[in-house]
C-alpha cells in the first residue's frame, strides 16, 4: 500500500530551467512518435547521426552466395563493430544468437529469384507486423522496382509496410533496387529516392551515384547506401567515404565487407569513415594495419 505519511514534500522544480524543447537529429523525422525515435536512435548513432548496416540479406534472392555460404560463422564475428543487422527472420532465428543487442532491420517482402529473367516483379510479404515485433525488429526493409513492371506492386507493399509500422512506431527501410531497364544514373535515383520518401519510407537505401549531393538534398529524410557488387577495399572505402561526406548517412553494406580478403578490417575501417570522420586514404592505411598485424 502506498504511504501516506512520512513521505519527502517535493519541492525541486527547477523553476530557472526551462524544458528542452531540441529538434530530433534526424532530418525529416521530427514529427515521429517517440517510440519510433527511439528505434530510430538505435539505428543511427546519436553522435555521429550515421550508421553502418551490416546487410547479409542476399539469400532471399540469392541462395547460398559467396562470404555467406555459413551466416552462423560469418556473421556473429563481425557484429561488434556495426550498428545494425539486415537480414531476413529466417537467418536471424536460425544462425544469429538472440542475446544480441544489435537494432534489427528486418527484410520483409520476398521477391523473385535471380534464376529468373526478370527479378522485379514486386513480390509480397515474407513477414507480417506481428512477427516484426516478435523479432523485436528496429525497422523494417522493403525493396522497390521503380520504373520497373513491379513498381506498382512494390510500392503498395511499401506503404503497407509504413502504415503497419506508424501503427506501432517501427520505421522502414525503402530499399531502391535498379532494375534491369534502369540506368544507374543521378536522374533515376533523383526519381527513385523521392519517391520511396514520399510514400513515407522513414529512410532510403540507395546506391552512390554522380551529383550523390544532389540526390541526398532532394531526399527529405536520411539516405544511406549499398555497397553492391565486390570492388577492391579502398575503391569501396573511397565510395563510402564520398557518400558520407556528400549526405549520406550511413551504409547498408553487405559484399564489400563479407566478400573482403579481411571482413573485420574491413566493418572496422567502414566505422571509421562513418563515424569518426575518417578519409578514404586513412581509412585504408588503417585497414592494411588490421589486415597485416594479423
Ligand atoms: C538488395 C539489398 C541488399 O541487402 C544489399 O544491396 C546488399 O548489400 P550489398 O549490395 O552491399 O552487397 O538491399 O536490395
Amino acid at each position: 500500500m502506498a504511504d501516506n505519511q512520512g513521505n519527502k514534500v517535493a519541492k525541486d522544480y527547477h523553476l530557472d530551467v526551462k524544458p528542452a524543447q531540441e529538434g530530433f537529429y534526424l532530418k525529416g523525422l521530427n514529427h515521429c512518435d517517440w517510440g519510433m525515435k527511439n528505434r530510430l536512435s538505435r539505428i543511427f548513432n546519436p553522435k555521429s547521426g550515421n550508421t553502418v548496416m551490416l546487410a547479409f540479406d542476399h539469400g532471399y534472392i540469392m541462395g547460398s552466395t559467396a562470404g555467406l555460404e555459413r551466416l552462423d560463422v560469418t556473421i556473429p564475428p563481425l557484429m561488434d563493430d556495426v550498428d545494425v543487422l539486415m537480414a531476413t527472420r529466417g537467418a536471424l532465428r536460425s544462425c544469429i544468437p538472440p542475446t544480441t543487442d544489435k537494432a534489427l532491420c528486418l527484410r520483409v517482402t520476398y521477391d523473385s529469384s535471380v534464376v529468373k529473367e526478370e527479378m522485379s516483379a514486386g513480390g509480397g510479404f515474407s513477414c507480417d507486423i506481428e512477427n516484426a515485433i516478435r523479432m523485436n525488429a528496429a525497422c523494417m526493409a522493403v525493396q522497390t522496382f521503380i520504373g520497373a513492371p513491379g513498381e506498382s506492386n512494390s510500392l503498395e507493399l511499401l506503404s503497407r509496410t509504413v502504415d503497419a509500422g506508424t501503427k506501432y512506431g517501427i520505421p522502414t527501410l525503402g530499399v531502391v533496387a535498379v532494375g534491369k531497364q534502369m540506368a544507374r544514373d543521378t536522374r533515376f535515383f533523383l526519381l527513385a529516392t523521392r519517391i520511396l520518401a514520399e510514400t513515407g519510407a522513414s529512410f532510403v537505401k540507395t546506391y552512390y551515384c554522380e551529383d550523390f549531393e544532389k540526390v541526398a538534398a532532394a531526399c527529405p529524410v536520411p539516405l544511406v547506401i549499398a555497397g553492391g557488387k565486390k570492388i577492391p577495399e579502398d575503391e569501396a572505402l573511397t565510395m563510402a567515404y564520398r557518400a558520407i561526406s556528400e549526405g549520406a548517412h550511413g551504409v547498408d553494406m553487405g559484399r564489400n565487407i563479407f566478400q573482403s580478403e579481411d571482413p573485420l578490417a574491413m566493418t572496422k575501417a567502414i566505422a571509421k569513415v562513418v563515424h569518426e570522420g575518417y578519409t578514404d586514404k586513412l581509412a585504408y592505411e588503417y585497414f592494411l594495419d588490421l589486415k597485416n598485424s594479423k
